[in-house]
Parts: structure tokens; sequence; C-alpha cells
């Protein structure tokens, strides 16, 4: 049975990916409204991973007895002043769920949730991917500020992303 501290924190951390979900969703509409249809794409994979990232969490509270309760969802930023800031207020995103999920590894130990610790280890790792494909990208954006052709071509290369389904519930 989980800790209501704890349950408390992953449900806080649910309605996070959501938001997150919710923000790539933003971002995917509005490189749509620039005809960047590849970035647009690579969004949309990123949306989807958030809702994985969000129903491996929601399952997690379930399976240790825990109550789920959704909250509101912040309503994300719409618009960016170009490709690249939207990129790196993605990065900037990731590096604060980084931190929650630090601060619930944190709070997993102080409890003695060693079940929870373990569970979070997935997202710990899933983080340095989240991460380092965001700086990647950012990377990428700032060479290409002055080359307005190389953007065309990141747009193709960002159209190949597809969401891999996780294999099942737990798995992901
Ligand atoms: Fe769910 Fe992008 O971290």
């Amino acid at each position: 049975m989980i800790g209501k501290k704890m349950e408390k924190a992953l449900n806080e951390q649910v309605n996070a990916e959501m938001y997150s979900a919710y923000l790539y969703l933003s971002m995917e509409s509005y490189f749509k409204s620039l005809n960047l249809n590849g970035f647009a794409n690579w969004m949309r994979v990123q949306t989807q991973e958030e809702m994985v990232h969000a129903m491996k969490i929601y399952d997690f509270i379930i399976s240790r007895g825990g109550r789920v309760l959704l909250k509101t969802i912040e309503g994300p930023q719409t618009k960016w002043d170009s490709p690249l800031a939207a990129f790196e207020n993605l990065s900037r995103h990731e590096q604060k769920v980084t931190s929650l999920i630090n601060n619930l590894v944190d709070l997993a130990i102080e409890e003695k949730d060693h079940a929870t610790n373990s569970f979070l280890q997935w997202f710990v790792n899933e983080q340095v991917e989240e991460e380092s494909s965001a700086d990647e990208l950012v990377k990428q954006l700032k060479l290409m500020e002055n080359a307005p052709g190389g953007m065309f071509m990141l747009d193709r290369e960002l159209s190949q992303r597809v969401f891999t389904p996780p294999a099942s519930q737990g798995e992901a």
C-alpha cells in the first residue's frame, strides 16, 4: 500500500506529465501553422510519449492500492518567436521535469518506499534521454540560424520519428 505523501506526489507528477503532453501538442500546432510538418510530427510523437509517462504513473498508483485524483491541466503557451525558441522552451521544460523526478526519488528514499524508488528509476533514465534529444535539437537549430535550407532538411529528418507504443502497461 502506498503512503499518502507519496500518493499525493505521484498524483502531481501525473498532472505534470499530462501538462508536458499538452505543451508539446501546443508546439505541434505551432509547427503546423509554419508548415513545418516534420517538426510537428516530432512533437506529436513527444506528446504521445508524455501520455505514456502519465499513464505509467497512473497505473502504478493504482497497482499500489492508491487513488488517482485528476486535476486541472494548466493551459500551455501557444506561440513562440521561432522554432529555436520552441525547442529551447522544451529543453528548459525537460530540465524541470528531471528535477521533479529527482524530488520524487528523494521522497521515496525519505519514506523508505523501495517499490516506488525502483519504479522511478525508469524515469530517471528516461530523463537523460529526454534532455539529450532536446539539447541536440537546440544545437542543430542554432547552427541553422543563418542557413534556412538546413531547416527544411531537419524538417524532413524529424518527419521520420515514429511513436512506438509500450509493449504493455508498466513496460513503457
Ligand atoms: Fe515525461 Fe518529457 O518527460
